[in-house]
């Protein structure tokens, strides 16, 4: 059976825009992210407040943050891989902060520079800070179904993460397929041993679609319990520190199946059409999603 409604976090403005090789001017994240607020996404990670040096893209992240349309009830959500991100986030009006390690500990020390303890120790500053100025704290693990460096990783290492990171306070934890290799099988026998360890409701899913199995693993998810699913309009995203890794799975295409399945999300998929075509147009770049193909009028 699946869930009754989905919560779907809209991870475009991020994961898709760090991922460009050109940087996009802020104006145009801005109005991205508008036009993302203005289709009913009820979560839009606007940015990310890393190191310049690292990801350049999301140098602006301070002017996009105080830059968007804040929409009542719409939260939007920012990376902070350090207490230094966390404290410049705050200082930009962020309401909403996460955290991002991973399974694997060379992917941890090419994406954050340093092994899954010590990324712990720097998450659990963020978290205690966070904590104290009751801002909610979302935690990533990436690499669940596979890593560019250590090549397969263990559900039970992808459970003992996730259930550390649980245990220290981050209120919902997204299982990222980070360079987009599962299957819904891999994915099933993932969630099994995390299911154990974290509650299904606080789990959510990232799947990027390197393999065409985005949507195949997300409805596995779906199937299990999980009813929170992670999403990029037109197909963008990727990770720098996840070389040949391509888009997370479209969030149009995701609001048509779950439509079909007579799943409440309260996207308008109209509205989120044109602000795939929006983003699209802006990075000269065709669109990830079958359904914005599909439904192209060009
Ligand atoms: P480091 O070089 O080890 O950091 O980087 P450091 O503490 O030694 O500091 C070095 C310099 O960076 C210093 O500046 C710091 O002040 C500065 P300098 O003295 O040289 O001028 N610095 C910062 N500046 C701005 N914001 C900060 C910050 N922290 C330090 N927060 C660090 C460590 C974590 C900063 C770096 O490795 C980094 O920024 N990594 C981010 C990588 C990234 O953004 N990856 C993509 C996101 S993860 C992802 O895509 C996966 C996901 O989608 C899920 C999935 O798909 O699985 C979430
Ligand atoms: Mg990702």
């Amino acid at each position: 059976t699946f869930p009754k409604q989905v919560k779907i976090v809209e991870v475009g403005p991020r994961d898709g825009l760090q991922n460009e090789k050109n940087i996009v001017p802020t104006a145009v994240k801005i109005r991205m992210i508008d036009m993302l607020s203005e289709a009913g996404l009820p979560v839009i990670e606007a940015t990310s407040f890393v190191s310049p040096k690292w990801v350049p893209q999301m140098a602006d992240h301070t002017e996009v943050l105080k830059g968007i349309q804040k929409f009542p009830g719409i939260n939007y959500p920012v990376l902070t891989p350090n207490f230094k991100g966390y404290q410049a986030a705050v200082a930009a009006g962020a309401k909403e902060v996460s955290v991002f390690g991973a399974a694997s500990e060379l992917f941890t020390r090419k994406n954050i520079n340093c092994s899954i303890d010590e990324s712990f120790q720097q998450f659990g500053q963020v978290l205690q800070a966070a904590r104290a100025a009751s801002i909610p704290v979302r935690g990533y693990v990436s690499c669940v179904l596979g890593c560019p460096y250590e090549g397969k990783i263990s559900p039970a290492k992808v459970a003992e993460v996730s259930k550390k990171m649980y245990a220290m306070g981050c209120y919902e934890i997204s299982l990222g397929d980070t360079i987009g290799v599962g299957t819904p099988g891999l994915m099933k026998e993932m969630l099994s041993a995390v299911m154990h360890e974290v509650p299904v409701s606080a789990l959510a899913v990232h799947c990027h679609d390197t393999y065409g199995q985005a949507l195949a693993n997300t409805l596995m998810a779906l199937q299990m319990g999980v009813s929170i699913v992670d999403s990029s309009v037109a197909g963008l995203g990727g990770c720098p520190y996840a070389q040949g890794a391509s888009g997370n799975l479209a969030t149009e295409d995701l609001v048509y199946m779950l439509a079909g399945l007579g799943i409440h999300t309260g996207v308008n998929l109209q509205k989120l059409l044109e602000a795939g075509t929006f983003i699209c147009q802006a990075l000269n770049r065709k669109t990830g999603s079958k359904v914005a193909q599909a439904t192209c009028k060009l």
